[in-house]
């Protein structure tokens, strides 16, 4: 495959069809919301008093977009790379009747900057990883009010004794994964408040991610049999799975909340 097959497959396997692209679900976006906004209304205090800016990054079909849509009083700027995902996100928003609150934008995160802001709130779930959880932060802070509130979920070492297997897998897919507490101590160190963070229970990997991804490759190991490319590639994901089935003790989806300084 070239690269732009490649790009296709990736597509083709994570699919705007799928309940979502990452682990997560409505709870721990609530749990999430019901933490951070009184953190941001008692800081500089403007948040509370207005329609907030938010700003979603890597969106994807936007499951999270429409909860927060559905909560917060404000507009959204859902954002992300891949349109046939913004597309999706907009029938969602539609169903949901909270088309009025979002704006969807095909854009790099690499090249969000300070013209794009101020938001009272961003929100990523499952997307730092994309720039780095560290990079992430320390450039997305310069895109909040003072006192304005970030929330990003990302994987992390829960347990600091993972299985040779488990480790391998993390140090060739996800080299920069560090341990919830070094990514507290970065939060800290970029300047942000600690407001709260917890770990996202394994249902929120299986319900909506992992469960349906599985029947999603199912369908597509048969459609490409006699493919031994994109069978490698769904075995690669499929084993990406199995890793947390059986290690799901040593790392999790963490929720981290944090207010700008
Ligand atoms: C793991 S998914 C998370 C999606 C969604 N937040 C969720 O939890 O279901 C990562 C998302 O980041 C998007 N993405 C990848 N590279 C990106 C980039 N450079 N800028 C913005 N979004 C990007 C992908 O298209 C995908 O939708």
């Amino acid at each position: 495959m070239d690269p732009r097959e490649q790009t296709e497959f990736f597509y083709e396997m994570f699919d705007a069809s799928l309940p979502r692209l990452g682990a997560g679900n409505e709870a721990c976006t609530m749990q999430a919301i019901d933490t951070l906004l009184p953190a941001i209304s008692q800081g500089k205090g403007k948040a509370a008093h207005r329609p907030m800016r938010i700003l979603d990054i890597g969106c994807g079909n936007g499951a999270q977009t429409v909860w927060l849509a559905r909560r917060v009083d404000g507009s959204i700027l859902a954002t992300d790379t891949h349109q046939p995902y913004l597309d999706e996100l907009r029938r969602r928003a539609a169903a949901a009747g909270v088309t009025s609150k979002i704006q969807t934008s095909l854009r790099d995160m690499h090249g969000l900057n300070e013209d794009d802001g101020p938001f009272d709130l961003i929100w990523s779930e499952g997307s730092i990883f994309i720039v780095g959880f560290r990079e992430g932060l320390a450039a997305w802070r310069s895109l909040l009010s003072p006192g304005g509130g970030l929330a990003v979920s990302d994987v992390a070492w829960v347990r600091s004794d993972p299985p040779e297997e488990c480790r391998k897998f993390f140090d060739e897919v996800y080299p920069g994964m560090t341990s919830v507490a070094e990514n507290l101590a970065a939060i800290e160190a970029c300047g942000y408040e600690i407001i709260g963070h917890f770990t996202e229970p394994e249902s929120a990997w299986w319900d909506h991610f992992y469960r349906p991804l599985e029947t999603r490759l199912r369908i597509l190991r048969e459609k490409y049999a006699g493919d031994p490319q994109r069978l490698a590639v769904t075995d690669s994901i499929q084993m990406e799975i199995d890793i947390y089935r059986k290690h799901s003790a040593y790392y999790g989806n963490q929720f981290y909340l944090m207010r700008r300084r």
